[in-house]
This record gives structure tokens, C-alpha cells and sequence, in this order.
């Protein structure tokens, strides 16, 4: 088996990949074409988001039918020659499975909506506490009430997410039954990886008004969570020693993570959870422009590293995917420290401890979308939430500046292939824009240069599988209250590896306060790195020492 300690995984979201058909849209066969590049990064699995057939509502996590390719997507033979040719480079497919929720396409759902009772019990419909008010106040988090009325059924639906993706009740064993035989059937297919999306809100529990928040902390890791992804686990994936598991977890708890992804646990191979990515926000609120918290962070990710390890617990370790905006621009400097910025936040990451996971474009730096108008807005969250900012008093200009800043569109945009038109994405009309800057940043402008972004990208999951210290060794903050520096230690089996990044974009003097004259400098974004135990670190340096 693939140790996924060593391993990397690459995320493509196809839509926004590569088009292999003029229709704006990338498909599968695009990710098959790509295989070698992929295989360039050195990358184990790639995980794909949803291509099953759906509205596309919220680009495919609304599923209508996941035993089938939606068509825009291509074809069940499109995903079988990509998992053949895969398979051949020896990269493996990690899919993205939706079970908190179906579309209200899916026919589950349009079975409930006929009023066949047994249907109806797949999901979650309540009556309301009066003519008029919904059975909590829960907000959805896409925006505006969670719960949606039907007037036939005199009753609500519940939807945490858009209201076109009604929440499944998984109280209901023949809803965990049709789930099962979903992931048995992708299984059977020879795929090697799963990611669970949204999983640890699975288990509703109370249905009480949330004066305090949203509802999340009624319906967060629920009080069935653990028992419904052993039952999983147990009956599905669990039963080939080959497969990888990853739950996304929303606004979850480090102890329930020790949990979900504990080595002897019997859940899942590890987790993604979000918190070091709030420090740009307000408490819970996202749709606001604060600066980003350093020190929240590192306390966050150093907590985090700590304590799983403690537990024997294991981590997914990222900055970006499809919901969240390019790091660069994030944390980073897109301007004059373009390159270095992007190589020392790629630094700290992949020397964590955890299994790191790349988003496409992320390995060449690409940025934030910069759009100044909503017709260029495509994700159903940032619409919503650019009207209810207005609707709560913002000006249009402030609204645009938040979602220049959060929207989901900033990591949608398509891939920047080449310098040619359309980034070389397409030879149609993208679904969404191309980045202006795809002419400076594109992948073959780097493949052959060492460096490059991608090159860098390429050292890191090379150093992750040559260095034991850095898959398997624990992990020991550094420098904890400093204001600039981010570093920390790996050690295993008598060597020591120790990682340390400049955050910012001017020279800091720290004094290590450690004899250095024993390491050597494996890996830096700058050439020529010197190791001494003052460190003179230049602009968004980043050092990996080794002894
Ligand atoms: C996850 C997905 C996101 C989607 C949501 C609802 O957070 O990553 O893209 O909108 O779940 O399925």
C-alpha cells in the first residue's frame, strides 16, 4: 500500500481543469490528458471533485444519480480509461463522496416530494413551530433560513447547504444501506480513495433554536457521528487495507478529530478541518475584511500538529481547495515576493506533519481572481451572500471588496496552462474567467524551470518521501510568540529537521538559540541560504535544516 504518511495528494477540480471539448467546461478526458504532468509533480493520489451527474447547482456537490458521469463531465468509459492510465503512472483516484445531502434532483428526493412516505424518511422534514416559522431558526450557510416549506406536506425540509441540497436523514438505516452500496460500487472500480464531504454534520441532533449562533453547534459532530462512520468504515472501505479515507470536517472539535482519524479508531485515515483557515474572519463570519491573525495561525496549526500526534491521530495539512481563495494572495504577496511568498507558504506546509494536499494551480502560484463585477461571479454562496450584504446596509463597494477577498470563484478560475488564449484551457469559452495574469503565470513556462513554483512543489513531495523525519517524525513548535517567524521541528530516529519561515516581506534577524554547526541546509527559496544560529532570513525566506 501507498503509505499515505509519505504521500501527496493533488485535488483537481474538473471543471476548471482542462477541456478537451470546446465546451468551455473541463472533463474527464482533460485529467486524463494531464496525467503526465501530474505525474511530474510526483504525487500519489489525485482526488477529484464531484463529477457525478447533477445541476450543478454548487458544481456537482448536489448530486442527482452517483452511480453515473454527469455528461457535461464525459462518460463512465472517460472514467475508466482515466482510472486505467492512472493506474499505469501509478497514481491512484480519491473520490469526492456527498452524503450529508442529495440534490432535490435526485430521485430519493422526487419520490419524498410524490409523498412516498418511505422516501420522505430519507430526509429530514419537520413541521413548523407555527403557520409561518420554521421548525428552528438555523441558517443555511449558504445564506437565509436552513429550512425550505412545502406547502403539500404543510412541513419544512431541512438544507444546510443551498435549498436545492436537502440533508439526508442518516437515522434511517436504509439511507446508511443505499450510501454503502455507493461507495461498494466505486470500490469495485479500483478506486483507492475517498473524501467525505461536510461528514461530521451527518448526525443532526437537537432541533432547538440556536440564540447563540447559526444551529451548527446543534447538528456538528453528532451524537451518532462516530458509531455511522464505524458502521461505514466497517462495511466498505474498511475492508481493503488499500484505501485511503479523508473526512472533511466543518467547524469541528480537536477531540472529536483524535477520534475520526486515530489510528486505532476504525473511522477515517485523517481529517481536514478549517480553523487555522478563520483567522481572516469574524469569529464564524467569513463574509467581513479583517487582517489575517498571525499569531491566531501558528497557535492553531502548532495546537493542532501537537495534539493529533499526541493522539495518534492523523491530518490532512493544506492551505487551499476549491473553497477557499489562493494562499498567495491570502498570506502571501503577489507582487514583488510572488515566487518567494508562494515557495515559503508551500514550505510550511509540507513539512508538517500530515499528509499535504495540493490544489491545481497552487503548485505555480496561481492568485485570487481579482473580479470587479458580479456577472463574473459564478458560486452560489458568494451570489447569495453579495445581496444579503447588501441587505444588511453594505454598499455595493464594500460587498464587492469582501468577495474579492472570500468568494470560492478565487480558486475556480481555470487553469493556467499556457500563455495562448484561455490560458490553453480551452479552445471554447470558459464557464468562468481566465486570470489576466495566466500571460506571466502558467504552468509551461515552469516545468522546465528550476526555479519555479512547480519546481519547489516538486522538491517538497520528493523530500517527504527521502526524509523519514518529515513523514514520520513528531512535531515541536519553535519560535511560538514571535511576530515574523514560523518555525518548528520534526524528529524521528535520531535526526532532526528543522523548518524555518519568514512570513513577511522584510529581513529578520532570529537568534536560534541553537548550536547550527551540525545541519545542513536541504531545501530553501533562496539559493544560497546560510546557517548560522543567528539566521538572517532575506524576504519570505524559508530554510529546512537537517542533522
Ligand atoms: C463542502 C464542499 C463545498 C460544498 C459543500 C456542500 O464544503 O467542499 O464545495 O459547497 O460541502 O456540499
Amino acid at each position: 500500500m501507498a503509505d499515505f504518511r509519505k504521500s501527496t495528494v493533488y485535488q483537481i477540480y474538473p471543471k476548471s481543469f482542462y477541456d478537451t471539448d470546446g465546451d468551455g467546461l473541463g472533463d474527464l478526458k482533460g485529467v486524463t490528458a494531464k496525467l503526465d504532468y501530474i505525474k511530474e509533480l510526483g504525487v500519489d493520489y489525485i482526488w477529484l471533485t464531484p463529477f457525478f451527474v447533477s445541476p450543478q447547482k454548487d458544481n456537482g456537490y448536489d448530486v442527482e444519480d452517483y452511480y453515473n458521469i454527469d455528461p457535461r463531465y464525459g462518460t463512465m468509459e472517460d472514467f475508466d480509461e482515466l482510472a486505467k492510465e492512472a493506474e499505469k503512472r501509478g497514481i491512484r483516484l480519491m473520490l469526492d463522496m456527498v452524503f450529508n445531502h442529495t440534490s432535490t434532483r435526485h430521485e430519493w428526493f422526487q419520490k419524498a416530494l410524490a409523498g412516498d412516505e418511505k422516501y420522505k424518511n430519507y430526509y429530514i422534514f419537520k413541521k413548523g413551530k407555527k403557520p409561518g416559522v420554521p421548525p428552528t431558526n438555523w441558517d443555511s450557510k449558504f445564506g437565509g433560513n436552513a429550512w425550505e416549506y412545502v406547502e403539500k406536506f404543510d412541513e419544512y425540509y431541512l438544507h444546510l447547504f443551498d435549498v436545492t441540497q436537502a440533508d439526508l436523514n442518516w437515522d434511517n438505516e436504509e439511507v446508511r444501506k443505499e450510501v454503502q452500496n455507493i461507495v461498494k460500487f466505486w470500490m469495485k472500480k479500483g478506486v483507492k480513495g475517498f473524501r467525505f464531504d461536510v461528514v461530521n454534520l451527518i448526525s443532526k441532533g437537537i432541533f432547538e433554536d440556536d440564540f447563540e449562533g447559526d444551529g451548527r453547534r446543534f447538528y456538528t459532530d453528532g451524537p451518532n457521528i462516530h458509531k455511522y462512520l464505524k458502521e461505514l468504515n466497517e462495511t466498505t472501505f474498511g475492508t481493503d487495507a488499500e484505501i485511503i479515507t479523508v473526512g472533511e470536517m466543518s467547524s469541528t472539535s480537536i477531540e472529536n478529530c483524535y477520534q475520526y482519524a486515530g489510528a486505532e479508531s476504525n473511522e477515517l485515515s485523517m481529517v481536514f478541518s478549517f480553523h487555522h483557515l478563520k483567522v481572516d474572519f469574524m469569529g464564524n463570519e467569513k463574509w467581513v475584511l479583517v487582517p489575517f491573525d498571525f499569531q491566531k495561525l501558528k497557535n492553531i496549526i502548532f495546537e493542532w500538529q501537537t495534539k493529533m500526534s499526541q493522539h495518534n491521530a492523523w491530518n490532512a495539512v493544506f492551505w487551499c481547495n476549491h473553497d477557499q481563495p489562493r494562499v498567495v494572495s491570502r498570506f502571501g504577496n503577489t507582487e514583488k515576493y510572488w515566487k518567494e511568498s508562494a515557495k515559503m507558504l508551500a514550505t510550511v506546509v509540507h513539512c508538517l506533519r500530515g499528509t499535504p494536499y495540493i490544489y491545481q494551480g497552487e503548485e505555480i502560484g496561481m492568485t485570487n481572481a481579482g473580479f470587479t463585477d458580479i456577472s463574473q461571479y459564478k458560486d452560489v454562496e458568494s451570489l447569495n451572500h453579495f445581496r444579503i450584504l447588501q441587505e444588511k446596509g453594505l454598499t455595493e463597494d464594500n460587498a464587492y471588496s469582501i468577495l474579492k477577498v472570500h468568494s470560492r470563484d478565487n480558486s475556480r478560475t481555470p487553469m493556467q496552462w499556457n500563455n495562448g488564449e484561455n490560458a490553453g484551457f480551452t479552445s471554447g469559452t470558459p464557464w468562468i474567467e481566465v486570470i489576466k495574469n495566466y500571460k506571466y503565470i502558467n504552468a509551461e513556462s515552469q516545468i522546465d524551470d528550476e526555479n519555479s513554483v512547480f519546481a519547489y512543489y516538486k522538491k517538497l513531495v520528493k523530500l517527504r518521501k527521502d526524509e523519514d523525519a518529515i513523514s514520520y517524525g513528531d512535531f515541536q513548535s519553535m519560535a511560538e510568540n514571535h511576530k515574523e517567524i514560523f518555525a518548528y521541528k520534526r524528529q524521528y530516529n535520531g535526526e532532526t529537521i528543522i523548518v524555518v519561515n519568514n512570513f513577511y516581506g522584510k529581513e529578520i534577524l532570529w537568534d536560534t538559540e541553537i548550536d547550527l554547526s551540525g545541519y545542513k541546509c536541504i531545501l530553501s527559496n533562496y539559493n544560497d541560504s546560510k546557517v548560522d544560529r543567528v539566521l538572517k532570513l532575506r524576504p519570505y525566506e524559508s530554510i529546512v535544516l537537517k542533522k
